[in-house]
């Protein structure tokens, strides 16, 4: 196969889409390679869920900068410094400055628990019981500076329950977000997903759509 993508993962706590998207890259037909996680957070703990799967991890604490430039100055020595070609944002709680947003064009992704656009921003599984909607879900897009805006790569649905309480809602849904992360970054890694205006245009035959539904469905990573 052809040269895998460099990729970086920000976090800032447990790391769990960050441990999915490592375990899909340690297939060897997977079109990119985890090889640097970066937290803002040093007491991430999935600093350490890294660590022991054997990537490089960096903690650049915003807290030890004096501003939003000075850290993400420092970000980009590190991305750079570890010839990083794609940024995947998996629960990376800061929002990101237009300059460093337009420095990645179409090589930053972003994961965020609701199907995009409805319910961006926090406390997105309260907000969706408080609406009463049927379906919730989760959404992978290309970063754009605006907050949980841009291209969409891959969504989930999952059904909301009679009785669910949040944490029921947002364990189904970060099960499909699990599922759907190596997917999105499969499908930007190998080229099959490019950037069409402000849409995603993907190269693949889909599958039939299943349980929970996940748009575009592939063979090859499911
Ligand atoms: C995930 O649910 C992710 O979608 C969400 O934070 C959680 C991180 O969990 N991201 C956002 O809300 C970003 N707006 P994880 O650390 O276990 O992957």
């Amino acid at each position: 196969m052809t040269e895998r993508k460099r990729v970086a993962i920000l976090i800032s706590g447990r790391g769990s889409n960050m441990s999915a998207l490592i375990a899909a890259a340690a297939e060897p037909d997977y079109p990119a390679e985890v090889v640097l996680v970066l937290s803002d957070r040093p007491d991430a703990g999935g600093l350490v869920l890294a660590a022991e799967a054997g990537i490089a991890t960096i903690a650049i604490d915003r807290k030890a900068h004096a501003g939003k430039a000075a850290f993400e100055a420092a970000m980009s020595v590190a991305l750079d410094g570890a010839g990083i070609e794609i940024v995947c944002l998996a629960g990376f709680m800061r929002l990101l400055s237009a300059d460093f947003v337009a420095r990645w064009h179409d090589r930053l992704i972003n994961i965020h628990p609701s199907i995009l656009p409805a319910f961006r921003g926090i406390d997105t599984h309260e907000r969706a019981l408080a609406a009463g909607v049927r379906l919730h879900g989760c959404t992978v897009h290309f970063v754009r500076a605006e907050v949980d805006d841009g291209p969409i790569i891959v969504q989930a649905a999952v059904p909301v329950r009679g009785g669910d309480t949040v944490d029921a809602l947002a364990g189904r849904v970060l099960t499909a977000e699990h599922r759907i992360y190596p997917l999105a970054l499969a499908l930007v890694a190998s080229g099959r997903a490019r950037v069409e205006g402000s849409h995603v245009v993907v190269d693949a035959e889909p599958l039939q759509a299943a349980e929970p539904l996940i748009v575009p469905r592939f063979p090859d990573r499911q």
